[in-house]
């Protein structure tokens, strides 16, 4: 059966990946969100541009898959490079139907208003501002703490009257002093209450459902934001979604198999934007404190995708790439009898790519010698031997799958 996925639970999927980069800074993009919404429902916005302005706002740090230049933006200061990320998110967004809607908005988030480009549109020149007033909101947050956000409302309220001019525009200033005169607004700023807030919005210019080409550019954006987060792992979910739809090919499976098999590949490592840079790019082997937190990606990538209707198999096949056919895997402890055929292609093309490629601790692979480490894996019991024997018979085939990319 063709793939269809909703582009709402996508995007929201894609917002849910993007909150862990922030780790003890969790829901930045959603608490900007129900910002800037109540404060442009103040200024009388139409409904559908409430809609984009939420889906722009859960999105807007998509350029941010570092969790080092993550703490260094929600502290508020300004930064030289504070402008990288907004173009880096523009960048991603263009190639995207429905996403490159929101490019312009993002791309100025960081832009002072008494400096936003002529050329800009009205509706993108305000949907920035207010996704800039709504940032410098929740970096005043975060700076109080989260614990009482009503607490520091007056203080955080001041700062922001004092910012309308040349960073903030002026009616968008008045606006949010109107929309945060209530107590509610504050309180419903903490953490199980922001969930709700998102879940009421019906949100229907975004419900509509997309199919496997459409659905593969979001895949793709999710690869390059996780892909970007160590430059160990370039292009790391492009080859291991090349490489097991290759495999796929080879065995035979059917052309709606193989564009699964693909998506999984691209998300599988999602919940990776979990582990803190340090981890990730750490040049020595890590310590047990350390390999629990990596652990936990790939069951943050379960959580992530199988809450998304239609992606449920998908999920298991992208999550459970760290598992072993002897049992021996993380996080699942899965055995043979629970792994799809689909999830051990997975785990095979993930194990090949990363041999391609360099790693902080080790450098990249010759052929035959990745021909020699699969062979150990199969033979330990952890990979499949017969999908081994697939990926072996066509060597040279799957170096190119997994390696380059396009
Ligand atoms: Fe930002
Ligand atoms: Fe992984
Ligand atoms: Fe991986």
């Amino acid at each position: 059966m063709p793939l269809r996925i909703n582009l709402k639970s996508a995007v929201l999927a894609v917002s849910d990946a993007l909150d862990l980069v922030g780790v003890n800074d969790f829901q930045h993009g959603k608490r900007v969100a129900m910002i800037a919404r109540e404060t442009a429902a103040v200024m009388g916005l139409p409904a559908p541009r409430l809609d984009d302005l939420v889906f722009a706002c859960l999105l807007h740090d998509l350029g941010v898959s570092s969790t080092a230049e993550h703490r260094r933006l929600v502290s508020g200061a300004d930064y030289p490079d504070t402008g990288v990320h907004c173009e880096r998110a523009y960048q991603l967004l263009q190639p995207f139907a429905h996403l490159s809607l929101l490019a312009d908005a993002i791309r100025h988030h960081h832009t002072p208003w008494a400096e936003l480009p002529a050329d800009l549109g009205e509706a993108d020149a305000l949907a920035s501002n207010l996704i800039l007033l709504a940032d410098r909101v929740d970096a005043l947050l975060l700076r109080h703490g989260l614990d009482n956000p009503l607490f520091h409302s007056a203080a955080i309220r001041r700062e922001i009257a004092g910012l309308a001019g040349r960073t903030l525009q002026p009616e968008a200033v008045a606006a949010f002093l109107a929309a945060s005169a209530r107590e509610a607004f504050w309180i419903a700023l903490v953490p199980r209450h922001v969930q709700s807030y998102l879940a009421d919005l019906a949100l229907p210019q975004w419900g509509i459902d997309i199919e496997f080409p459409q659905f593969r550019h979001v895949a793709r954006l999710v690869s390059s934001i996780v892909d970007a987060k160590s430059h160990f792992t370039a292009a790391h979910s492009l080859g291991v979604a090349q490489l097991s739809r290759h495999l796929g090919e080879c065995m035979g499976f059917a052309p709606d198999d193989l564009s699964r098999m693909e998506i999984a590949g691209l998300m599988h490592d999602i919940g990776k934007l979990c582990v803190p840079d340090e981890i990730v790019d750490k040049p020595a082997r890590l310590t047990s404190a350390e390999f629990s937190v990596m652990e936990r990606h790939a069951f943050e990538t379960y959580e992530i995708l199988r809450h998304v209707p239609g992606l449920e198999t998908i999920a298991e096949w992208a999550a459970f790439h760290h598992e072993a056919l002897n049992g021996q895997g993380y996080p699942f402890r899965r055995s043979a009898g629970n792994l799809a055929v689909e999830a051990r292609i997975v785990a095979v093309a993930d194990v090949f790519q990363a041999l391609a490629q360099a790693r902080p601790y080790r450098g990249p692979q010759a052929l035959e010698e990745i021909s020699r480490t699969l062979d150990e894996f199969a033979g330990k019991g952890v990979l499949d031997p017969d999908i081994v024997a697939v990926a072996r018979d066509d060597l040279d085939g799957s170096w190119r799958a997994a390696t380059q990319v396009h």
